[in-house]
C-alpha cells in the first residue's frame, strides 16, 4: 500500500471459519476500520456476532466460498479444512487470498507438509508414508511411534501415540503418516508474520505445557523458559521454516526442544494460533492485528512483549452440553491481571475451547500461579446435564 490516503473501509476483509480466531481476527479488522464477512456453517458463529455479516455455508462449499471472496477486497481463514481447489481457481481470477491456497494445500495434507520441510533440510522427526495402517506396517517402523492422519486432524484429534505393539487397536484406520515419537523436554512454538513485501518477523519463544494423555494445549508460558541461544535458534528455524514454506500471514510453527538442545519442527499452522492468544495483552502487536496487516500489504508492527504472560485455555466441562453456565468468573476477574475472553459459543461440549484467560505479571511464575489458580475457579458447564 503506497497510497497516502485510504479510504474507509480500509478493506473489507473475507474470514473462512468462524471460531475464535476469527472473532478476534474480526474485532482487530474493526479497530483498524475494516469491515469483514464470515463463511461459517453455523449461523451466528463467534466471529459472524463480531463481524456483523455472516455468510452461512460451509468451507467446502464452492458456491458459498465464491460468494464470500467475491464480496471482499482480501480473503483469509482461521480453519484449515477448506476447499482449496476453489479457492486456486478465485486466486488464478485475480482474486487476493492469503496465505496462498497453494501453501494451505500443501500444509493442510500432513505428509505433504512434513515431506516439504524434511527435503529443504528443516530437521524434523523421521517418518514413513502409511497409506493403510498395519499391524506389520507399524511393527516394521517400531515402537514408539506417532500416527498422524494426512488430513483433517486438529487439536490432536487425528493423532495417535502408540508406545507398544499392544496399543495397536487405537490406531487410526484412515491414509497416515508414522514418524518416531520425540521424548522432548519441551514443547515449544514461534510464530512468524511474513508480509506481502516478503518481511518477516518473529515473536518471543512460548512454551506449551500439555497434560500426559491429552493434546489440548494446557498452559503457555510467554516467554519460553529456555537458555537465551535455544531462543534465538528457535526463531532462526521458525523464519527459516517460513522461507521454505512462503506464504502471506501469521503462522505458527510448533517444535520440540531435546534435552540435548536440539529442536525438531513438529508442524506449521498457516493461521493465527493457540500460542499466540497472550500477544493481545502482552505484546505490541497482537498475532490478530499483525495478520491483518500482513494480508492487506500494510507495514508489520512490532513483535516485542511488554509483559510476561500465562494463558489457559478455558475448556467445556466434560459430560456437560447445551447453553453454557460459567462458574467463578467474578472470582477470576476480581485477581490482578487476569485478562477473560470468552467466544461466545452457543453450546458448550466436552472439552471444547469456549475461550481462555490471559495473566500478566511483571513475574513469570506469578502469572503461571494465577493462571493454574483461575483455571480452579472457572467451570463452563451446560443446561443440558446428561
Ligand atoms: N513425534 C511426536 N513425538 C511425541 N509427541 C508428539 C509427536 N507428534 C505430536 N506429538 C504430540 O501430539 C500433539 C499433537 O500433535 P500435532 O501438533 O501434530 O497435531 P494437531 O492435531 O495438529 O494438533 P493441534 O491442532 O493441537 O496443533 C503435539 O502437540 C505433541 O504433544
Ligand atoms: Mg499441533
Amino acid at each position: 500500500m503506497t497510497n497516502p490516503y485510504l479510504t474507509l473501509p480500509i478493506v473489507r476483509l473475507g474470514i473462512i471459519g468462524g471460531g475464535q480466531l476469527g472473532r478476534m481476527m474480526a474485532k482487530a479488522a474493526k479497530r483498524l476500520g475494516c469491515t469483514c464477512v464470515v463463511l461459517d456453517p453455523t449461523p451466528g458463529s463467534p466471529a459472524g456476532q463480531v463481524a456483523g455479516h455472516q455468510i452461512v455455508g460451509h468451507y467446502h462449499d464452492p458456491a458459498r466460498l465464491r460468494e464470500l471472496v467475491e464480496s471482499c477486497d482480501v480473503t483469509t481463514f482461521d480453519i484449515e479444512d477448506i476447499d482449496t481447489e476453489t479457492l486456486l481457481q478465485l486466486e488464478r481470477e485475480g482474486h487476493p487470498i492469503h496465505p496462498s491456497p497453494q501453501v494451505l494445500a500443501l500444509i493442510q495434507d500432513k505428509l505433504t507438509q512434513k515431506q516439504t520441510l524434511a527435503n529443504a533440510g528443516i530437521p524434523t522427526a523421521p517418518f514413513v508414508a502409511m497409506p493403510e495402517p498395519s499391524v506389520e506396517a507399524f511393527a516394521d517402523f517400531g515402537y514408539p511411534l506417532v500416527q498422524k492422519a494426512r488430513r483433517g486432524g486438529y487439536d490432536g484429534r487425528g493423532v495417535a501415540i502408540l508406545h507398544c505393539a499392544e496399543a495397536y487397536s487405537q490406531h487410526l484406520p484412515v491414509p497416515s503418516l508414522v514418524e518416531r515419537f520425540v521424548p522432548a523436554e519441551k514443547e515449544l512454538a514461534v510464530l512468524v508474520a511474513r508480509g506481502r513485501d516478503g518481511d518477516s518477523r518473529s515473536y518471543p519463544v512460548v512454551e506449551m505445557c500439555f497434560r500426559s494423555g491429552e493434546n489440548v494445549l494446557d498452559m503457555l508460558l510467554a516467554p519460553a523458559q529456555i537458555p537465551a541461544d535455544v531462543a534465538v535458534a528457535a526463531q532462526q528455524l521458525a523464519v527459516r521454516t517460513l522461507d521454505v514454506l512462503g506464504g502471506v500471514g501469521i503462522f505458527g510453527v510448533e517444535m520440540f526442544l531435546l534435552a540435548d538442545g536440539s529442536l525438531l519442527v513438529n508442524e506449521v499452522a498457516p493461521r493465527t494460533h493457540n500460542s499466540g492468544h497472550h500477544t493481545i495483552e502482552a505484546n505490541v502487536t497482537d498475532q490478530f492485528e499483525q495478520h491483518l496487516r500482513a494480508v492487506v500489504g500494510l507495514p508489520l508492527g512490532s513483535t516485542a512483549q511488554l509483559s510476561p504472560a500465562a494463558m489457559i485455555n478455558l475448556l467445556g466441562a466434560p459430560g456437560h452440553r447445551g447453553r453454557p453456565v460459567i462458574k467463578g468468573m467474578a472470582e477470576a476477574l476480581a485477581i490482578s491481571g487476569v485478562c477473560l475472553h470468552l467466544y461466545g459459543k452457543a453450546a458448550t461440549a466436552p472439552f471444547r475451547k469456549m475461550g481462555h484467560v490471559t495473566v500478566l505479571d511483571s513475574d513469570l511464575s506469578t502469572a503461571r500461579r494465577k493462571a493454574e489458580q483461575v483455571r480452579d475457579l472457572i467451570e463452563i458447564s451446560g443446561e443440558d446435564h446428561p
